[in-house]
């Protein structure tokens, strides 16, 4: 065949094989005819090469020819080349990752629920402190929920009203205060720990009561602990929950596991202690209760452990116990523990 000859069959093939790959949005099948024929190395560089067979008269109009080819082919090459482009935003578009979703399509973001974040604040205040933050199960005996405690057999506490039996000796513990037992039985002083947990109570539920709420237990034994430094670690742990200038008291009180004994108040955070709604115009809330660790306490931990590991002439330490809820409560301005529980997600997205 003729130089002229493959020149046409050549740019035929070219501008259907250009044309083709525009059509189809084919970038790499263009990329490869644009190599096969206007390339470095291409069919038209290649015919170039051949003007030497062309005899002398011919050779001008072969050769603008041959040019003329190369930049028909060069411009079908673009024209394909831009339809590729063309088409190219429409599926970049489709599927724009940067692009936000509509409010329908967004995931729902969760938070934590209000106890938890009391937790968490109070853990980290206590923390902040020295104490260590430790664990109890809830279903426990009654050695630890009550006869370690120094809590005697006929104490109301342990009737079936007040307690959730599971059966004769197990039961669903009433108060974390089962915590300081489980940690003096296994380590030694001197011990710093908080334990936050639900605890259980068979009361009938209202506003303020509930048959599941948690409460944080604290526990400090050490050599030469006093009531003032309950009392100090008290309003500085009040202070970070509710803020600084509140103020705390104690009332003179009675539980087993303590000698002295107190409750706890703090100025009502909602009014600075002015008066109002929520402390019912006193101008004081209640937290929870406090004292010394009784000495009978530390007598029925050694003999639990067999040792004087807690020798009360040595040790001493204050223990202490609040509802948590009662502090969320506090906190966010509550008026009903029972929404805790409910799960009404109206309720939890506005706290
Ligand atoms: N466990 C007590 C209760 O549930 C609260 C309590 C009072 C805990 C005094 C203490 C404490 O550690 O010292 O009523």
């Amino acid at each position: 065949m003729s130089l002229q000859d493959d020149i046409a069959q050549t740019r035929a093939e070219a501008l259907a094989a250009f044309d083709a790959a525009g059509g189809k949005g084919d970038a790499a099948a263009l990329e490869a005819a644009r190599i096969k024929y206007i390339g470095a190395n291409g069919l038209v560089k290649a015919f170039m090469k051949r003007l030497g067979e062309v005899p002398k008269d011919q050779k001008p109009a072969v050769g603008q020819a041959l040019n003329a080819l190369k930049d028909e082919l060069t411009n079908a090459h673009d024209a394909a080349k831009s339809r590729l482009g063309a088409a190219a935003p429409k599926s970049v578009s489709a599927f724009d990752v940067t692009e936000p979703l509509p409010p329908e399509r967004q995931p729902a973001l969760g938070k934590l629920h209000p106890l938890t974040r009391t937790v968490n604040e109070l853990r980290d205040l206590l923390r902040a402190l020295g104490f260590e933050v430790v664990e109890g199960p809830e279903v426990e005996d009654e050695r630890h929920n009550f006869d370690d405690l120094n809590i005697p057999p006929d104490h109301p506490s342990r009737d079936s009203f007040d307690t959730f039996f599971l059966s004769k000796d197990a039961l669903l513990r009433s108060q974390t205060s089962t915590v300081q037992v489980r940690m003096m039985e296994t380590r030694k002083p001197p011990l710093r720990v908080i334990a936050p947990g639900r605890v259980y109570r068979p009361d009938i539920i209202d506003a303020t009561h509930h048959s599941t709420f948690h409460q944080v237990e604290g526990l400090c034994v050490d050599m030469g602990v006093s009531m003032a430094d309950l009392k100090g670690t008290l309003q500085l742990f009040v202070e970070g929950l509710f803020g600084e200038g509140t103020r705390i008291r104690f009332r003179p009180s009675f539980f087993p596991f303590t000698e002295p004994s107190a409750e706890m108040d703090c100025s009502c955070p909602a009014c600075s202690g002015i008066g109002c709604n929520v402390c019912k115009q006193t101008g004081w809330v209640e937290l929870g209760g406090c004292g010394m660790v009784d000495p009978a306490v530390f007598e029925a931990i050694n003999h639990a452990r067999g040792d004087k590991a807690y020798d009360p002439e040595v040790w001493s330490g204050f223990a202490f116990g609040f509802w948590i809820e009662r502090l969320a409560m506090r906190r966010h301005g509550i008026t009903d523990i029972r929404r805790f529980l409910e799960n009404d997600l109206r309720f939890l997205r506005q706290i």
